[in-house]
């Protein structure tokens, strides 16, 4: 069933709960069916935010460069990242998801710029295969704006799950086999 879809009906059931105690206080206030039901109230968010369970990504030390300013960056890149997979899981409202997933693709390039500037000015000899992967990452995410263009909130699964992919592979990977080259310049 589609998120929309899903939070339409929690959001049906919940508003039926309420009338029910409503009209349970109507008669008593005793009535123990509608304190059950606020129980019951109580525990759907709960429940709700269990069964959805967004697809969180945690930073973790051994995603460090060991170089400052590049771990700040991926850090803002993992936030980013899940902001964008809570603006699909929670279903939130088109400008959100757009706005998510724009924050994340600008962020991304500029992220790119900066690293390949630093590997640049610091004569690090694998830049043209890294600047490569950038490329090829950028390429995709822009097909990426198409697809969400042309299908909307249905391929932010797909996106959410590439990006989250991707980004924690060459985090931990790609950028991590610059990080002596770059020690030995000083660079932490
Ligand atoms: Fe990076
Ligand atoms: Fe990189």
């Amino acid at each position: 069933m589609e998120n929309r879809t899903k939070s339409f009906i929690y959001a049906a059931i919940i508003g039926l709960i309420i009338v029910a105690i409503f009209l349970g206080f109507l008669s008593s206030m005793a009535n123990p069916i509608s304190w059950i039901l606020i129980a019951v109230l109580l525990l759907i968010p709960v429940l709700y935010k269990k069964k959805s369970n967004p697809k969180q990504v945690q930073w973790r030390e051994e995603y460090s460069v060991g170089i400052a300013h590049i771990d700040d960056d991926h850090k803002k890149l993992i936030s980013l990242l899940n902001n964008f997979s809570i603006a699909y899981d929670y279903a939130m409202s088109e400008s959100f998801e757009k706005e998510a997933l724009n924050e994340l693709i600008s962020y991304t390039k500029y992220h790119f710029e900066r690293e390949e500037k630093m590997m640049e000015d610091n004569d690090y000899p694998d830049l043209i295969a890294h600047k490569a992967q950038h490329k090829v990452m950028i390429e995709q995410v822009e097909k990426f704006v198409q697809l969400y263009n042309d299908k909307g909130h249905d391929a932010l699964e797909e996106i959410a799950s590439f990006l989250t992919d991707w980004l924690i592979n060459h985090i931990n990977g790609t950028d991590k086999q610059y990080s002596a080259h770059l020690h030995s310049k000083g660079i932490h």
